[in-house]
């Protein structure tokens, strides 16, 4: 399959609390958006990368990507109000393109992988295996078991949910195209916190891929030590 990449990286951060986006937000020398970046664009199966960038942080990413070399095109599109609007624009420009090599004759099977640019550490591992079983099924996503015990507020206090069967949803989250595409198309302003939710509305089955839980979203600036952490131990 040929995977185009969408990466959500509109976002303003304010729980991160720093002025700019967090992405520009500097681990182990390179800016956070540039280390998702850079886990997806030596891949073989990669064929483009879409980010989804507010208006106010342009210029910063023009020179950002200016100033590095990537193996595929890395093409940006204005981001919306919230995730699922910055995805839409995203992946309308990603249509775009699928119906242009169409028309040339060079379609194959496009898979569409949607990636919080705000993920720095995914795995390869774990890539591969998501992308495998979404062109097998048409719609995967990487999650972990869920480790500790859930709680859920209720009106008197608390009560336990099983946490067995239970995952927290990570990204990359990938569809066929037609499967993601015919999502968004009937789910027109409908909140969703992730893209497989507007999938599971279409009764498509999104498949369960176990991630390694180090592919953690940078959200708190104490996230960012955790993540360098991380980075150190793989290196040793
Ligand atoms: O804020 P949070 O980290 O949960 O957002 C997840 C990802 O979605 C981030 O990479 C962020 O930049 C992106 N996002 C976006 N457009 C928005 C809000 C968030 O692209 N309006």
């Amino acid at each position: 399959a040929s995977v185009s990449v969408i990466m959500p990286a509109a976002g303003s951060g304010q729980r991160f609390g720093s002025q700019s986006n967090k992405l520009f937000a500097v681990l182990d020398g390179k800016p956070l958006w540039q280390h998702a970046v850079d886990r997806f664009q030596h891949r073989g199966d990669v064929r483009q990368i879409v980010l989804a960038i507010s208006e106010e942080d342009d210029s910063t990413f023009r020179e950002q990507i200016a100033a590095i070399s990537s193996a595929v095109p890395i093409h940006l599109v204005r981001g919306g109000a919230t995730r699922s609007e910055s995805v839409r624009a995203a992946l309308d420009q990603v249509q775009k393109f699928a119906a242009e090599s169409a028309s040339n004759g060079t379609a194959t099977k496009t898979l569409v992988a949607i990636h919080d640019a705000a993920r720095p550490l995914v795995r390869q591992v774990d890539l591969d295996r998501v992308f495998a079983k979404a062109a097998e099924t048409g719609a995967a996503i990487l999650a972990a078991p869920v480790s500790g015990t859930l709680k859920r507020a209720t009106s008197h206090g608390s009560d336990t949910v099983d946490r067995r069967h239970t995952y927290v949803a990570l990204t990359p989250q990938v569809f066929a195209i037609d499967v993601i595409c015919q999502a968004y198309a009937r789910d027109r302003g409908r909140m969703a916190t992730d893209d497989a939710q507007l999938v599971e509305r279409t009764s498509h089955p999104v498949q369960l891929v176990t991630g390694s839980a180090d592919n953690l979203k940078i959200t708190f600036p104490e996230d960012l030590r955790i993540a360098e952490a991380i980075l150190n131990e793989c290196r040793s």
